[in-house]
């Protein structure tokens, strides 16, 4: 029989309370039927960074408004639901904690089964939401929070093929920004900069280019960008606009190219599995920079592969991606009970070594 499902998700992984009602009927496209994420970036704003308390309490009271929001704005009652989908992790774990305990309690009150999602299961299967993509295909994930190379076989089945060992893109992005005084979030304001810079001017490092495979790194970038920038300072007292503007160039360029060719060897890789149809997804907040974005599609042309990227509302951290994959497990089986554990590192794929490092944003897994 074609069932139809409907699942409530909810997020507090990171500094995004969000909760969505996602609906699918088996075979067809999911539709979102609401979509609510209440940002906390006024709260952490005059720390430069997210401070995990205040974002954790900011969550608690938050997610019963966001829920609220969400069943009207879906013209919906709890009654009209199938599962309640909550981040289980990895992520800020006073924030995850808040997420599972509020899906815990309505999933007591009203006997609605429960789903713990991996957050980044939740990016990584945007593109099945939005477009309907099939298993397998490549997932790069670029956010201040997350950078990884994943091959999806199925929801619960992720092979990692690479990744950063120090910072994300984004966090090296909000770095830079910060080092030449410009307003955070850094990548719209470093982007804009480098549109006005000569990209050739100062020659930053691509890091870990002449290592083979896919893993990433980008906190020697900074540092190069760092102490350049003191040197112009030593030198001329100071900065001018066009040293900042080549500045910012010079750190995007090396960005882009790092991205293209680690992104040219994951494709190299998941060609070996014989996809039917190759598609390269991108998700996360850095996919919106329009010259990474265009260096990916460039590459992705190189070998015939489609490229696709979620509109932006979907790249960053909300809770209609949870609900759709707690959808997808619901469907395939999966339950959680009430001991379901709320996790700070939570590996997509459990059988690579464990990433290094925890970014301003949390843990990367
Ligand atoms: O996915 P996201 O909203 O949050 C998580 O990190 O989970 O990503 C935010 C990151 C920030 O570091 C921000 O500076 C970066 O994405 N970002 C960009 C651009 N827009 C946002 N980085 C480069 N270029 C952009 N245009
Ligand atoms: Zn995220």
């Amino acid at each position: 029989m074609v069932q139809t499902l409907t699942v409530l998700g909810l997020e507090s992984s990171c500094d995004d309370t969000a909760a969505a009602i996602v609906r699918q009927t088996e075979g067809a496209k999911a539709e979102i039927l609401s979509s609510i994420v209440h940002g906390q970036t006024e709260l952490h704003s005059a720390y430069g960074g997210v401070v995990p308390e205040i974002a954790a309490r900011a969550h608690a009271e938050k997610l019963d408004v966001c829920v609220i929001q969400a069943l009207e704005k879906a013209g919906m009652a709890l009654g009209d639901i199938d599962a309640i989908a909550v981040t289980a992790g990895p992520g800020l774990i006073g924030g995850v904690i808040s997420g599972v305990m509020c899906a815990k309690g309505l999933s007591a009150a009203t006997g609605l089964p429960l789903i713990g999602v991996n957050h980044l299961a939740g990016h990584a299967l945007t593109p099945r939401l939005t477009d309907g993509i099939a298993f397998p295909y490549l997932m790069l994930l670029v956010s201040g929070g997350h950078c990884q190379y994943l091959i999806a076989h199925s929801p619960e089945d992720f092979t990692r093929l690479g990744g950063t060992i120090d910072d994300a893109p984004g966090e090296a992005f909000d770095k830079t920004a910060r080092l030449l005084g410009l307003p955070q979030p850094g990548g719209p304001s470093v982007e804009a900069e480098a549109k006005s810079g000569d990209p050739k001017r100062f020659r930053f490092p691509r890091p870990l280019l002449d290592r083979p495979g896919c893993d990433l790194s980008f906190s020697g970038l900074k540092t190069a960008l760092m102490r350049t920038r003191d040197q112009i300072v030593t030198e001329k007292g100071g900065l001018t606009r066009q040293d900042r503007a080549d500045l910012c160039a010079g750190f995007q360029q090396a960005v882009v190219e790092t991205l293209a060719e680690k992104t040219r060897r994951a494709i190299a890789l998941y060609l070996e599995q014989d996809p039917d149809e190759p598609v390269i997804a991108v998700a996360g907040g850095v996919a919106a920079n329009s010259a990474i974005r265009a260096a990916l599609e460039t590459v992705c042309g190189e070998f015939d592969a489609r490229f696709t990227a979620p509109p932006l509302a979907l790249c960053t951290d909300n809770a209609a991606m949870i609900a759709f994959a707690g959808l997808e497990r619901f469907r395939s089986g999966a339950r959680d009970g009430l001991d379901l554990m709320a996790r700070p590192r939570w590996p997509l794929d459990q059988s690579s070594p464990a990433m290094l490092g925890s970014g301003k944003k949390g843990a990367k897994a």
